[in-house]
């Protein structure tokens, strides 16, 4: 797979892509990302890349020209399975996006900042806007941060065990039950006789049971309505 993301602050993503699980990946040869500074498609002699906003209001736009630029540049050089704007009036980011992100071969993120990006790009170009939550970050690097991790480590051969992702909170709409490690009794808090019995049947049960109880208690929305 291959990401291109484009943002106005390109090393607020250089660190949290190029650590563990990421890094992996993109040494795998499975994942290559590739991040595009705007700021040299900028306008004038200050490289503008915003401008205030018609109507009045508070808060800068990003132009159309700069984006239009860099975006018309790459798409020259691949075609996009999805263009994606990372804004906070996108559709809620969850595992089942990550899923299906996670099949396809391009993608090409974008990273708005100030008030957004002029509404005329998101209609040119945007073929899926994202949310990765209710609230506002400052800009959607973070955001583009959360989207390419969650996809990355989906991958094939990314992750040693290939099991793994599949079992992780949110795969089956229920949260992960408690895991524990050595050692088997710490500050007087044991860990469940059942994990250390060796039947297998028995701690797959209990797994259920208790991510179900989990699920129940604090993601109860998660759960199929009863009938
Ligand atoms: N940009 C700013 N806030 C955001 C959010 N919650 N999700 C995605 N992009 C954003």
């Amino acid at each position: 797979m291959h990401i291109d993301i484009i943002s106005t602050v390109p090393d607020l993503l250089s660190s949290p892509l190029s650590h563990s699980i990421m890094q992996r990946a993109q040494d795998k040869g499975l994942l290559t990302v590739q991040v595009h500074d705007l700021r040299p498609y900028g306008l004038g002699k200050h490289n503008s890349v915003d401008d205030y906003q018609f109507g009045g209001g508070a808060g800068m736009v990003m132009r159309c020209e700069p984006l239009a630029a860099l975006i018309d540049e790459l798409r020259a050089q691949r075609t996009y399975d999805e263009i994606i704007y990372l804004t906070p009036d996108g559709e809620r980011y969850a595992q089942r996006r990550a899923n299906r992100l996670s099949l396809l071969g391009n993608l090409l993120l974008i990273c708005g900042h100030y008030k957004g990006i002029d509404e005329r790009i998101r209609e040119e170009y945007v073929t899926l806007e994202i949310s990765i939550g209710d609230y506002v970050l400052s800009g959607g690097e973070l955001a583009a941060a959360v989207v390419v991790d969650s996809i990355g480590r989906l991958l094939p051969g990314v992750i040693g065990d290939e099991t793994s992702a599949l079992t992780d909170t949110f795969q089956d709409d229920l949260l992960a039950p408690p895991v524990y490690t050595r050692p088997a009794e710490w500050r007087g808090r044991a860990v469940p006789e059942i994990l250390l019995s060796g039947n297998t049947a028995a701690i797959e049960t209990w797994r259920e049971a208790r991510a179900e109880e989990r699920t129940a208690a604090r993601r109860p929305d998660l759960l199929p309505p009863d009938v």
